[in-house]
């Protein structure tokens, strides 16, 4: 890698939908100034898109993680490579996964938010961030754990054709629940049913979401795993089976805008169904992670999970592939690959 650091800075603070000019391209030296005890400095491969990074774009007091400050790199979750380090934990060559930053170069540990963790050997980097990352782990212990889901019982997930939700609803299929999807587009529907085998589909943009939830579960749904928010949230209130489970994982379609996102009317209906509404992060199972990723080696071995990935490729295309996760572009799990290497092992 040439001695300059390319990265992507948040230009202004996004109004309403973002856009390509939020961001500016920047070429900085490599950096190169010595490292506070604690610290590594990394080299970014492989960046995950998360749709909860447009929260982290807006002003102070909008996301748990502070908000990434104007003129500086965009913060993303990424894996990568330790190429100077002033931790004892960490080496040059070490793979890690780290809350990292747009940019080549980024220098991590110390008082950073979170500290990098390792990646296991034999695990590609894109395969750390795709199928064993984040987003599949999320789905583990939100239905799970959460969520408490149950054989027989009729599982609603919506963002279902997503990273997060396809993996939910086919852990849910896995774990003999009856799965009704929720997601826009007849081909992201046409592969939930035929590829992700889940029992029925309901196309947000083309039908009344409310009016198929209760055809499809005639008695009521007892989990409702939500990446959305919004409408499909308060259709799923108002279809909730009782002593069912609301797993609040993500509100999406409340990120990409100047609005306050819409909570569900109707509270009465989860008192007198006994139903419980909970959020939950990922990061609260860290120590439970391998848990996870040891079933999902075996689902994905035996062929039980149908997996899609949109793996870009060049630091120049981080901002254009972020954005598809707000009109529904992206196919599966965001990946951009920023480095040659993104297929190695160790
Ligand atoms: N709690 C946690 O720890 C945690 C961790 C990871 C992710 N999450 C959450 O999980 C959700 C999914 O994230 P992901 O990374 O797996 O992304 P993803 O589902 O792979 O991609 C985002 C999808 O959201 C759908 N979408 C976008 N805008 C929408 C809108 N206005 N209404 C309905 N659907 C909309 C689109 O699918 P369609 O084409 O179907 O519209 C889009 O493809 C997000 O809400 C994210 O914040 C939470």
């Amino acid at each position: 890698m040439a001695d300059i650091n390319r990265q992507w800075l948040l230009r202004a603070r996004p109004s309403g939908q973002l856009r390509q000019d939020d961001f500016e391209y920047r070429e900085a030296p490599r950096p190169t100034e010595p490292l506070a005890p604690g610290e590594m400095r990394i080299k970014n491969v492989v960046f995950l898109c998360a749709p909860t990074m447009r929260n982290w774009m807006d002003p102070p007091g909008n996301s748990l993680y502070p908000s990434v400050p104007l003129g500086q790199p965009v913060m993303a979750p990424a894996v990568g490579r330790v190429v100077e380090s002033n931790n004892p934990d960490f080496a040059p060559g070490d793979r890690v996964f780290a809350l990292s930053s747009w940019q080549d170069y980024a220098t991590l540990g110390g008082s950073t938010v979170r500290q990098p963790t390792k990646l296991t050997d034999g695990i590609s980097f894109i395969d750390a961030m795709g199928r064993y990352g984040l987003n599949p782990i999320t789905a583990y212990f939100g239905l799970l754990d959460v969520g408490a889901a149950k054989a027989g019982e009729t599982l609603v997930v919506s963002g279902a054709a997503g990273s997060t939700g396809s993996t939910a609803a086919q852990i849910g299929k896995i774990k003999g629940m009856r799965v009704i999807g929720i997601a826009g587009g007849a081909d992201k529907c046409a592969w939930l049913k035929n590829d992700c085998g889940l029992d029925g589909v309901i196309d947000y943009k083309s039908e009344d979401v409310a009016a198929r939830l209760a055809a499809l579960c005639p008695k009521g749904i007892d989990v409702f795993y939500d990446n959305v928010g919004g409408d499909i949230l308060q259709a799923a209130v108002n279809n909730m089976a009782p002593f069912g489970r609301i797993v609040l994982c993500g509100q999406i379609s409340a990120y990409d805008s100047d609005q306050q996102p819409e909570g569900p009317r109707n509270m009465m209906r989860l008192i007198y169904g006994s139903i419980r509404m909970q959020g939950f992060l990922c990061g609260s199972y860290a120590a439970r992670f391998g848990e996870a990723v040891g079933d999902l080696k075996a689902w994905h071995a035996a062929g039980r999970i149908a997996y899609r990935e949109d793996l870009h490729r060049g630091f120049e295309n981080l901002p254009a592939a972020f954005r598809t996760l707000f009109t529904g572009g992206n196919q599966g799990t965001l990946l951009v690959a920023i480095d040659d290497s993104a297929s190695d092992t160790h």
